[in-house]
């Protein structure tokens, strides 16, 4: 929470000169290359039995493909109308209807436009588009683009409160506290084998069965989810603790006022923390200086009473519950609902989310 030393990049440059492993595997990488240049897209009509899973209703698929055309194709696909039409416009949405009809437009399509779109746009949950390994100084620094590092931040989001369902909480990323907040479309490429949906895994139930049938159990649930929200676990994706736990600390590791509340053995227990309480609510703390005052003077006396007056559990929580809008505040990405976001189609009538199923299951 604290942290202790600040992060350096790790340098392509020093690692080409001074590692022999480095170098080793920069040499194969033309061929790990060639390897991924002959992939191809593997069909569910194609595997053992998928072809029980495929429609034979040729007005449904026309209908899917139209849906698609309109709600999808202009992130989800890499054949895009001329530079003079703008994809999401009306005029692109045209060129994408008779797109979609042609026998081939599956063919060398990648189904990404490999766009970045801000939070603002998709929704889906913000950690990952926070996170800070890529930034200039950070330690992925030398592994990602010019481009990335120069997007402007996105605008003010509100998150589900699970403290107080009826106040929204807000958060404003601070360019030097978080990453840029954006995600890029990924590609639909048999997409029919590769369930649970979006960067989490979180759309959907992990079968763990790689079979045929095991995978087009995991694509109906996830794909009846995204297209469905209500149908989606919402505030029950929250990850919570299972049970009362504690983080042990080594004593040096934490502020000095809290230092003298470790043990003989040298550790600091911080907690109890309830079961239940959101787990990102501490994963994702790292209070600025102001805050960490703030934070420690609260945690501390909290914890000061917990100890002394030797409280039970659900004091201990009443307790610990108090300083919840201080940890907010400190939040990094104090977003708690992991299968949210991505509501493109949402609204489109039954029998047409249920065409366009059928047509991305040929993908
Ligand atoms: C504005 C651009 C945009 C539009 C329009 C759009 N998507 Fe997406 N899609 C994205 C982005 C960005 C992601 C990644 C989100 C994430 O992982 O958090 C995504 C993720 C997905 C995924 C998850 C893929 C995976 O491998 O996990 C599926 C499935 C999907 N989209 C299907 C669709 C369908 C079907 C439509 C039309 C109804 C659609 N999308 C419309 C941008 C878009």
């Amino acid at each position: 929470m604290i942290g202790l030393t600040s992060q350096k990049p790790f340098e392509i440059s020093y690692a080409r000169e001074h590692s022999i492993f480095w170098r080793a595997t920069e040499e194969r990488l033309g061929n790990i290359a060639a390897f991924f240049r002959r992939l191809k897209p593997f069909h569910l009509a194609d595997a053992p039995g998928g072809q029980a899973y495929t429609t034979a209703d040729s007005a449904a698929m026309t209908r899917g493909k139209e849906v698609f055309a309109e709600s999808c194709a202009a992130c989800h696909s890499s054949k895009q109308p001329p530079p003079n039409i703008d994809a999401h416009s009306g005029e692109g949405k045209a060129w994408f209807r008779t797109a979609v009809m042609a026998p081939d437009f599956l063919e060398n399509n990648f189904l990404s436009n490999d766009k970045r779109y801000p939070l603002t746009k998709i929704e889906t949950n913000s950690a990952r588009a926070f996170g800070t390994n890529a930034k200039v100084g950070h330690v992925w620094d030398n592994f990602s683009s010019l481009t990335y590092k120069e997007l402007s931040p996105v605008d003010e989001l509100e998150f589900f409160n699970p403290f107080d369902e009826t106040h929204p909480i807000k958060f404003r990323p601070k360019d030097k506290n978080v990453a840029p907040g954006y995600y890029r479309t990924p590609s639909l490429v048999s997409l029919w084998s590769s369930a649970p949906f979006l960067h989490n895994n979180m759309l959907g139930i992990f079968t763990g069965d790689p079979s045929v049938a095991g995978r087009m159990n995991a694509f109906n649930d996830a794909v009846e989810k995204l297209l469905w929200p209500e149908k989606r676990l919402n505030k029950a994706s929250i990850w919570r603790t299972q049970n009362e736990c504690a983080l042990h600390l080594r004593k040096e590791f934490v502020p000095k006022p809290l230092q003298g509340l470790a043990g003989k053995d040298g550790y600091i227990n911080i907690g109890p923390i309830p079961k239940g309480a959101p787990i990102n609510l501490i994963a994702n703390a790292e209070p600025d200086f102001g805050q960490l005052v703030v934070l420690q003077a609260r945690v501390a006396k909290a914890l000061l009473k917990i100890h002394t007056q030797n409280l039970s559990s659900e004091q201990a929580t009443d307790e610990l519950v108090k300083t919840v809008p201080e940890l907010i505040a400190a939040n990094k990405c104090p977003d708690f609902v992991e299968d949210k976001g991505h509501y493109f189609g949402t609204d489109l009538p039954d029998n047409d989310k249920r065409a366009l199923i059928e047509y991305l299951k040929t993908f």
